[in-house]
């Protein structure tokens, strides 16, 4: 962390300055091959990610972005249709879904993990919308539309909860594509297969961002999909690379989508330690669960059994956040707001014509959540310092209501 004893929300300097001497070498071998684009480091990456998510594809893609927006394109989503998602995400999430040719529409999220509420799916699929007897899809009656994709976002480094996702998905055709970009090596436990599973390899296919600040963070932009079908994963080979599977035959029209080779180099030197990583996160958001159990007015991120988070950001929620967060910061300590305005209230989706009030619980949750500090260098005693601030916040709080 710094030398005037701030403590950032994200420390990436210390992380890389440990990684020099191996990535050094990496720089290296790409400029002497200058084989920039494509090839052995670029396929290396894509064994060893799939590995890691226990699939058997992975395709290196540009970005996040593109890799929600490819998935979807691969998986069948046709111009026009609607895609399903929430309201709390990062609008990357639903810009792909846009790129796709869809229309994003939304449910709500659950009060305690903030990811897509079962419940909320099924009452959308239940009460918005008709099966069609042709097709055996889901028909929104509002926008006049085919429903044929699903995409829960595994929020936090938390996955959403699967099992009634993907047998509502099953019953109506639906394609699942998870946003995992934040939950690299996250879990969940499926109690339909009894057994744990990884963020990536539930739905047809699983985006991941390897923006620098995910889990497992590119030195520039860069971002996967994992998939165990193989004529998705050729399929998304194709659009990714101007639709030519082989030089200047161009089956369709595809995109710049490409990983570069030193980004995939960096990665593979970095995802030698993302389980190490991922465990000091889990132990950190341990202490701060424990630092903050007599802390009053602050609610905890919550991990439900069926669930282990690799914890990208450690969110609590408070009913005076922007003064919280203010008080940190004159504290030294850096906070981060994800996100503060629900997708449906932003400028880029008046069009959609949904008010406040629509998504009552993502709209709650938007007004008081807070990111604390949260890297696998983290110690022990800044994450004292980061609670004892925020306890002397709560105890003013609550003298000044007294
Ligand atoms: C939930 C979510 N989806 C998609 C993305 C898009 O990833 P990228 O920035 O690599 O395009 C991000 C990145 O922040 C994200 O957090």
């Amino acid at each position: 962390m710094t030398s005037e004893g701030n403590i950032p929300f994200l420390d990436l300097v210390s992380l890389h300055k440990e990684l020099e001497p191996e990535l050094i070498p990496v720089f290296q071998k790409v400029l002497r091959t200058a084989g920039f684009v494509g090839g052995a480091m670029v396929e290396e990456f894509e064994r060893e990610f799939a590995k890691f998510c226990d699939t058997k594809h992975c395709v290196g893609v540009a970005s996040g972005t593109d890799a929600v927006r490819f998935a979807l394109m691969a998986a069948g989503v046709q111009a026009g249709d609607i895609v399903v998602t929430v309201p709390h995400t990062f609008i990357a999430t639903t810009e792909a879904i846009s790129q796709a040719g869809a229309r994003p529409d939304f449910v709500d999220i659950d009060e305690r993990t903030y990811s897509m509420d079962p419940i909320k799916l099924q009452e959308y699929l239940e009460k918005e919308c008709y099966l069609d007897q042709e097709t055996g899809r889901a028909f929104n009656r509002r926008l006049k539309a085919p429903v044929t994709a699903v995409v829960p976002v595994h929020i936090y480094g938390q996955c959403a909860d699967m099992d009634p996702i993907l047998e509502l998905a099953r019953r109506y055709k639906l394609i699942v594509v998870e946003d995992a970009c934040q939950a690299h090596g996250a879990e969940y436990f499926s109690r339909e297969e009894n057994r744990w599973r990884k963020a990536g390899s539930m739905g047809q296919a699983g985006a991941f961002s390897f923006y620098p600040g995910k889990n497992l963070g590119a030195c520039g932009e860069a971002g996967a999909v994992t998939t165990n079908d193989e004529n998705m994963a050729r399929k998304m080979r194709v659009i990714r690379d101007h639709g030519q599977a082989k030089k200047y035959f161009h089956d369709v029209e595809g995109y710049n989508g490409r990983l570069d080779a030193l980004q995939a180099g960096l990665l593979t030197v970095k995802l030698r330690r993302l389980a190490e990583w991922n465990r000091k996160r889990q132990e950190a958001a341990r202490r701060y669960d424990e630092l903050f159990s007599p802390v009053q007015g602050i609610v905890i991120p919550y991990q439900p059994e069926w669930s282990r988070s690799v914890y990208h950001l450690y969110v609590v929620r408070v009913q005076d956040r922007e003064q919280l967060q203010q008080h940190l910061t004159e504290a030294g300590v850096g906070t981060g707001i994800h996100y503060p305005i629900p997708l449906h209230l932003q400028a880029a989706y008046k069009d959609f014509g949904q008010v406040r009030g629509d998504f009552p619980v993502c709209e709650m949750v938007a007004a008081t959540i807070l990111s604390l500090p949260m890297c696998p260098m983290l110690t022990a005693e800044q994450q004292a310092r980061v609670v004892r601030s925020v306890q002397q916040f709560a105890m003013a709080e609550t003298l000044r209501e007294s």
